[in-house]
């Protein structure tokens, strides 16, 4: 796909600094999703010296919902679970890939003192690998 081929769905990514932007940075990767405007949540972090990166140490639910009423496409909430837990309630869509493999003890996709929430199988795609992958939205 060409690099400068137009976002279609995200033209924002929000995520944690420890498991899900620091390993591209320890390579020497400021920018892992250049096409998108990226907010890594850390209080740790110095900011880095690309347009296309904040480091932000903000109330999260305040940043996606400013960010939600922005003109543009949608925001993808690349993870860890600690930050997809503070975000649940601003949730709208939940996609999730499985692989017929175990690969490890697992991680948790949500931690954290958030509530029960109920959702509705929209799409579902198997592929012949096993490999499937699930479309909710919040009921
Ligand atoms: N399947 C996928 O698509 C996917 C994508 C990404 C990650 N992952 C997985 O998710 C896991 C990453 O999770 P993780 O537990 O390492 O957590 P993480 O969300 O990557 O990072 C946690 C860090 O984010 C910062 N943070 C979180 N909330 C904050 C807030 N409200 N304000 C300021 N900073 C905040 C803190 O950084 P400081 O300590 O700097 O303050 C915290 O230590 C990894 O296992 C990774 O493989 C999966």
């Amino acid at each position: 796909m060409p690099l400068d081929t137009p976002n279609r769905e995200w033209d924002t990514l929000v995520m944690g600094r420890r498991g899900t932007y620091e390993p591209g940075l320890e390579i020497g990767i400021t920018s892992p999703c250049n096409h998108l405007k990226q907010y890594v949540f850390s209080t740790t972090l110095e900011p880095v010296d690309n347009p296309q990166v904040e480091i932000v140490d903000t109330d999260p639910v305040e940043l996606v919902r400013r960010l939600k009423k922005e003109e543009g496409l949608n925001i993808w909430l690349c993870g860890g679970g600690n930050l997809a837990g503070q975000l649940i309630d601003e949730i709208d869509q939940l996609i999730i890939k499985s692989s017929p493999v175990i690969a490890s003890e697992g991680v948790q996709a949500f931690t954290g003192n958030f509530q029960p929430t109920q959702l509705t199988v929209t799409t579902r795609q198997e592929f012949s690998s096993g490999a499937r992958v699930t479309w909710f939205d919040r009921t």
